[in-house]
């Protein structure tokens, strides 16, 4: 792959990486990957398709021949703006299972690698620092205390006008968590190299800051 500037952000569930991950590459102008969409479309264009979940060779066939367009905020399944649909937790938790599947991960390996354009990419999911990007030159773990990100899942989906419980979603969240982890391909995990940023205790604004700080200083370094 050419060298192209990559910061990989990754992070389990609802711990800000997205909004974190956006806001910088706005700031920096960097091309903004959201691998975790690549994944929820996957399992929406398979639940349309009458595919099954569990069907590792049909879904990583929808993977490969998924039709996806991203233009700006919109993302156009088949031609259809699937933005809101697939940000459900139907999805969310469809797209956590398919992910655990070996021939899919490889089938959308392409796909996310060909984001990184000039002048640079920021791109966030579970694998970006491991599979997808090992060569970025800045890498970070982003999480939060399980107890925070169930917090602003809650007042997201209120926020969204969406019933919630608390319980319910700590439950889904610790599940999720529990999945990606453990599964045998690419497993959520903090790479070697990638700076923690735990923010529990920090607001947006601070965890932009601190990535644009770490960016700053890896310029340098290259520059030194
Ligand atoms: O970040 P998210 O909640 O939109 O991601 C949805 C699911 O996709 C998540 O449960 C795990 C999976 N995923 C993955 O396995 N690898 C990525 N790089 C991004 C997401």
């Amino acid at each position: 792959m050419t060298q192209i500037s990559v910061i990989a952000i990754d992070g389990p569930s609802a711990s800000g990486k997205g909004t974190v991950a956006q806001l910088v590459a706005e700031q920096l102008g960097f091309h903004y990957l959201d691998s975790g969409a690549i994944y929820r479309l996957t399992a929406l264009a398979a639940q349309q398709q009458g595919v099954s979940w569990s069907d590792e060779e049909k879904v990583s066939t929808v993977a490969q021949y998924l039709d996806v367009v991203f233009d700006g905020e919109r993302i156009l399944l088949a031609q259809q703006d699937v933005s809101a649909a697939i940000r459900s937790e139907d999805i969310g938790s469809g797209a956590s299972q398919i992910a655990a599947l070996p021939k899919v991960r490889a089938a959308l390996l392409a796909r996310q690698q060909a984001f990184a354009k000039a002048p640079g990419l920021v791109a966030d999911g579970r694998d970006m620092a491991s599979v997808v990007f090992p060569d970025a030159p800045l890498k970070i773990f982003l999480t939060a205390s399980a107890a925070a990100r169930a917090e602003r899942r809650y007042k997201q989906l209120l926020g969204r006008g969406e019933s919630a419980d608390l319980a319910v979603i700590t439950a889904d969240l610790e599940a999720r968590d529990a999945r990606d982890r453990a599964r045998s391909v690419a497993p959520l995990a903090q790479a070697a190299d990638a700076y923690l940023l735990d923010t529990t205790e920090l607001d947006i604004d601070s965890a932009v800051k601190q990535v644009l700080l770490w960016w700053a200083e890896k310029l340098k370094e290259n520059n030194a």
